[in-house]
């Protein structure tokens, strides 16, 4: 358990956890939920998701990657030798790996979008000829498989080369930036015409639009925003240095992820208004409602071209932390080469990669629960694994491990105070593994509590 590599810097730390936490879940796939759960409804579940259970579990999950050292399966086998609790850890590599599916062809697009931004034309087209323009690329086959297969490498690249030089360095430049062009979209958006409808969508909330299944979708987009849930933070903590403060990390990560979702809310609802496109659209609402707004701005294509950058970049450093759960589990559980133990995750990836972008095109027909395999790889993952391996972990915790332990590990040995730790305890072994374990029941109709 001694010598492992940890981040080179403070700052390192921080900007790879808040690298993994913002990504496309916040930019592409919180407004696709939001459009398709009723708007501000979905927000204020959402938040409250993000606060009553997301912080606890992501505290907790600090607390375990730091305290054991250890990959994320390896962690319980370190903590409770012998147990069945490692289940949360091969539940999370499984994740990864499913998360990874479908991640990578959106993250593909992206490229795409940007190629596009150099090369093509944004003016002149209607909506409806955006809408028409994706569907035709996502469906098709070469395309979106072949930047499916570079962003795979891309990450594959930084992993290899290992936590330190890759993933610290691709966070660094990317987040300011990133921050930057979504604040001048937000301007942008919010002086278009109709510009107030997206804005009443997004904060005037109709609480009749609460259903069992919005609330899982809020809990699910929740879990996969912070990354928690599948020991992403708990392979990244345990390269965290003994003085970093656990508590201010998962406050700074919590905050800066919910202000990009909602900086992605203002900058796409009032453009989706101004221009009639459905809330609803699903997947495709962000590829179809952000041409019209780069078509609207002078030099529209060097904006796109800047979004769609460092929108990639924002993907790029969330594969690398789910591509390291998998690669860390493979390497330190099987004793392999790092070089070797990635070259296994990112085939196994692409294998899937290939599958979902074709379920959107000529494979359509093939559903199961009439759900894409896309589609089924995304519900599968935020929907349950996540929320699932959220509760076990606290599950865990609340009952494996000696609140002294877990109370010096998060104070670094009672150097820094945690004026709410009581609170924090509560809530991870009672509120947040009930609350799951309702929200899931209710939805399967074990329980009626609500449509
Ligand atoms: N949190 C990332 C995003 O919002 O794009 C996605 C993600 C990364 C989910 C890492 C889970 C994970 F372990």
């Amino acid at each position: 358990m001694t010598n492992r590599a940890t981040f080179g810097s403070k700052l390192g730390v921080i900007l790879a956890t808040v690298g993994s936490a913002v990504g496309l879940g916040n930019i592409w796939r919180f407004p696709y939920m939001l459009g398709e759960n009723g708007g501000a409804a979905f927000l204020l579940v959402y938040i409250l998701c993000i606060l009553l259970l997301g912080l606890p579990v992501m505290i907790t999950e600090f607390f375990i990657g730091r305290y054991s050292q250890r990959n994320a399966a390896g962690a319980f086998k370190a903590l409770a030798p012998g147990s069945k609790w490692s289940i949360i850890g091969y539940n999370g590599v499984l994740a990864a790996f499913m998360i990874l599916g479908f991640y990578s062809v959106v993250a593909g697009w992206t490229l795409e979008y940007f190629v596009q931004a150099v090369t093509g034309s944004l003016g002149g087209k209607s909506a409806a000829e955006f809408t028409a323009d994706f569907e035709r690329f996502s469906s098709g086959v070469f395309r979106p498989i072949a930047w499916t297969v570079v962003f795979v490498a891309l990450t594959h690249t930084i992993v290899i080369s290992g936590v330190k030089n890759g993933i610290e360095r691709a966070s660094k430049i990317m987040m300011p930036l990133l921050f930057l062009i979504l604040a001048i979209l937000c301007v942008r958006s919010l002086t278009l015409p109709d510009a107030g409808k997206g804005i009443a969508f997004l904060f005037n909330p109709d609480f009749g639009k609460i259903t069992s299944s919005a609330i899982l979708s809020a809990m699910g987009q929740a879990f996969f925003s912070l990354s928690i849930g599948m020991g992403c933070l708990i392979t990244y903590s345990s390269y965290f240095y003994k003085e970093t403060n656990l508590q201010r990390i998962a406050l700074q990560v919590t905050l800066l992820d919910t202000l990009v979702a909602l900086l992605a809310g203002v900058m796409i609802f009032p453009a989706v208004f101004s221009f009639q496109i459905e809330p609803t659209a699903g997947v495709e609402l962000v590829f179809i409602t952000l041409p019209n707004v780069f078509g609207q701005m002078p030099f529209g294509a060097v904006w796109s071209f800047i979004f769609f950058v460092l929108l990639a970049l924002a993907a790029l450093t969330s594969t690398i932390s789910l591509h390291e759960v998998a690669t860390a589990y493979v390497l330190e559980e099987h004793k392999i080469s790092r070089a070797k133990a990635a070259t296994y995750v990112s085939l196994g990836v692409l294998v899937l990669g290939v599958v979902s972008s074709l379920s959107l095109g000529i494979w359509k027909e093939y559903t199961l629960f009439g759900l894409s395999f896309f589609n089924l790889l995304d519900y599968v993952t935020a929907k349950i694994m996540l929320p699932f391996g959220g509760m076990l972990i606290c599950l865990f915790v609340g009952r494996r491990i000696d609140r002294k332990i877990l109370k010096a590990e998060l104070t670094n040995n009672g150097t820094i105070p945690f004026y709410f730790f009581h609170t924090y305890a509560f809530f991870m072994k009672y509120i947040a593994p009930v609350a799951i374990g309702f929200i899931f029941l209710n939805e399967l109709g074990i329980i009626k509590w609500m449509v």
